[in-house]
């Protein structure tokens, strides 16, 4: 019998099986390019906007470097500029005009977020304009729904969010985001946007929020820390997987369009759990204190801004998000534009 392969000549002969060689498409940028499994597009980014009344500049947020919280005077030409840049979606968040316990600046119709989302709509029809809807910019103790005898009450708060959606929709917005964490807060904005006659208005769900550290600069961006104890009663421990799941499977349940995982670099387990398990679109929010890491340790010269940030946008759509909430979209558009 003839041996089944060749005769092996010294110790430098070929291996039986071929040695896996991925380094051959990494050799040039061509070939890398040609490759690469994930894009960021534009397309995809959420461009969150503060929006605060009366007159004046915008304001620095100091633990954000490079975000403001602009007058609504500004945002007509805010919307034509990000239009330009190529921006196709904003979030909007109100600095409420005046706290109470009850929040009730946050469903008022001549309130600060209805009346930025017409300036935008009229500005740039093109851009997709979500809103925010909870109440802890507007309430006098920070909390995220209304308070009976020190506790966070749900279903009152539910209603009052129905409120604020209906108020948003009123105005023009083509998406409302409940992130107050109550329960049951999708169904009951369901219920009173299509009683209110906003059938086509899309609920944005933040499904699974953390009980974050990384919430701080948007609470000084908004004046909304609780002045007594926190948002754990509401918000989830971030422990949890299997119960982050169950909160989005009620979510789509109760009626939601779009499901969201914040925040985002702490959470990509879920986001590649949820991609699987679910179909509806979904979307992570890199939030403020991701993107107060980012700016310090760019600052500090510790990494590149442009590499780092790229390198934690390409994790989150690789791990599943459709959609990406992210302070930085203007600069994602403007390197984009500078090329490689
Ligand atoms: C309002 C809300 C918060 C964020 C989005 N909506 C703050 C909070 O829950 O305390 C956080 C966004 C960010 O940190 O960028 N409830």
């Amino acid at each position: 019998m003839p041996p089944r392969r060749p005769a092996r000549s010294g110790t430098a002969g070929p291996s039986p099986t071929p040695t896996a060689r991925p380094r051959r498409l990494r050799r040039t940028p061509a070939l890398r390019e040609w490759v690469a499994e994930t894009d960021v597009e534009l397309r995809r980014l959420v461009y969150p906007v503060f929006v605060r009344a009366g007159g004046g500049a915008p304001e620095p947020i100091p633990s954000m470097p490079g975000v403001v919280r602009y007058p609504v005077r500004d945002l007509a030409t805010l919307a034509r500029e990000l239009a330009g840049e190529g921006i196709r979606s904003v979030l909007l968040f109100g600095v409420g005009r005046r706290k109470d316990p009850e929040g009730r600046d946050a469903w008022a119709a001549d309130g600060v977020v209805p009346e930025a989302v017409r300036a935008v709509k009229q500005a740039a029809p093109g851009l997709v304009v979500a809103t925010d809807v909870c109440l802890c910019a507007y309430t006098s103790h920070g909390h995220c729904g209304v308070v009976r005898g020190g506790v966070v009450v749900n279903d009152v708060s539910c209603e009052r969010l129905g409120r604020v959606a209906v108020a948003h929709a009123a105005a023009g917005a083509d998406v409302v985001a409940p992130s107050a964490m109550m329960d049951g807060q999708v169904a009951e904005l369901r219920r009173a946007l299509d009683a209110a006659g906003h059938e086509a208005t899309a609920i944005l769900a933040y499904s699974t929020k953390h009980a974050s550290s990384f919430y701080g600069p948007f609470r000084e961006a908004e004046g909304s820390t609780p002045s007594f104890g926190d948002r754990r009663s509401y918000q989830m421990d971030f422990r949890n997987a299997r119960e982050a799941l169950f909160e989005i499977e009620r979510d789509v349940a109760e009626g939601a369009d779009i499901v969201m995982v914040k925040p985002a670099i702490t959470s990509l387990d879920l986001l590649a759990r949820a991609r699987r398990r679910f179909l509806l679109p979904l979307a992570a929010y890199q939030v403020s204190g991701e993107y107060a890491m980012l700016k310090a340790a760019a600052g500090a010269g510790v990494v590149d801004e442009r590499a780092a940030v790229e390198e934690t946008l390409a994790a989150i759509r690789r791990a599943g998000a459709d959609l990406i909430v992210t302070y930085f979209a203007r600069d994602v558009a403007r390197w984009a534009h500078e090329g490689r």
